[in-house]
């Protein structure tokens, strides 16, 4: 019944209204409440880029934009949130409407563009967080910031972001900011892994205390593409990668209602080819790396197929809108 009131809506909308319920059932003795409602079990603790989470199943980036309701998604069982895409600076994204349900599909585009009110607003918001999970900030580069000053905008984040985080994520490979996808290749991916991890030495001393940082990429990839990647992350000895972010393919949804709607693809569509792409990067990674599998996954059977292509961890947030909180607790019972 929720769910249909929730479809009723326009996308975003939705959104918005679960992220302003979360913000208020986050906090407790609500969070109690939701926690006793939900009755989630605690899952099977992992140890990943060099945390222990205390199950594999995340929150993907994108849901909590602005880490505004980190305790009320941590109430449905997340072993790890991952907040953000922020930027360094607030700013709007793309006109509206920008999100579209494919329903027959399962899938869902949007070409929100990082609208976010900016990376002190959602640390503040990490500070205050209770969640005793595994808290990721994603970043990511500004519009205005031209691409060949990019790698400014991603140093800016991370010097913010380092001491709140217990991971960060170097998001590459959204198709909605115009040309940020190209970081994900040659001379311009080279230097940008080049001085984030320079950048993560002197932190790690200032801090005294080593972040991990994990690079996510696109599934829109050709096989030398994936290949020179996965090349790159280990000559920089990455941390972590994300495989996959939205899709700017429209092969399994042609015909479909929205499916000619710009932007990326996310949800069922997506879940083989971000499985695919998996399964290559851990050939090619050779276990060196870890995978935080992302891409469709909708239930046990298609989240074991991405663990057993390689991946270490998962994230859902397409599934979460088509199947709810009970997606969580179903995936923390089983997945290991
Ligand atoms: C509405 C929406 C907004 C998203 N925003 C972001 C974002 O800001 N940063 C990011 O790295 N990924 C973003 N994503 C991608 C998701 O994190 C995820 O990688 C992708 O949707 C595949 O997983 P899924 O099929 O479970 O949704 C977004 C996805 C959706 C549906």
């Amino acid at each position: 019944m929720i769910r249909k009131a929730i479809f009723s809506l326009d996308p975003e909308t939705a959104h918005d209204l679960v992220i302003k319920s979360l913000h208020v059932a986050g906090k407790s003795p609500c969070q109690f409440l939701l926690k006793q409602l939900l009755a989630c079990p605690q899952g099977t603790p992992k140890q990943v880029m060099g945390i222990t989470f205390k199950n594999p199943i995340g929150l993907a980036a994108g849901a909590d934009k602005n880490a505004e309701a980190i305790d009320g998604f941590g109430a449905m069982g997340f072993g790890f949130i991952e907040v953000g895409t922020v930027t360094p600076l607030a700013q709007e994204g793309n006109a509206k409407p920008r999100q579209f349900r494919l329903v027959e599909a399962e899938g869902i585009i949007n070409r929100n563009g990082f609208n976010n009110y900016g990376i002190d607003y959602a640390i503040e918001n990490v500070k205050k967080a209770k969640f005793d999970g595994v808290i990721g900030i994603n970043i990511g580069k500004n519009k205005v910031t031209p691409l060949e000053k990019g790698k400014d905008d991603y140093l800016f984040c991370l010097n913010k972001a380092y001491n709140y985080a217990d991971y960060i994520t170097v998001n590459i490979s959204s198709p909605n900011t115009p040309d940020l996808r190209q970081l994900q290749y040659g001379d311009y991916f080279d230097d940008l892994l080049q001085s984030i991890k320079q950048r993560q030495r002197v932190l790690a001393e200032q801090y005294n205390k080593y972040v991990p940082i994990a690079v996510k990429i696109a599934p829109d990839l050709s096989e030398s593409e994936l290949v020179q990647i996965a090349d790159t992350l280990l000559r920089h000895q990455m941390d972590g990668v994300i495989a996959t972010n939205t899709s700017i393919s429209r092969d399994n949804v042609t015909g479909l209602k929205n499916a000619e709607q710009q932007g990326g693809l996310s949800g069922k569509p997506l879940q083989q080819k971000s499985t695919e792409i998996i399964r290559r990067l851990h050939q090619e990674l050779k276990g060196q790396i870890p995978i935080i599998g992302s891409g469709g996954i909708d239930g046990v059977q298609n989240a074991q197929e991405k663990i057993e292509a390689g991946a270490d961890l998962l994230q859902v947030y397409s599934g979460l809108i088509y199947h709810g909180s009970s997606l969580v607790k179903e995936l923390v019972k089983a997945i290991k």
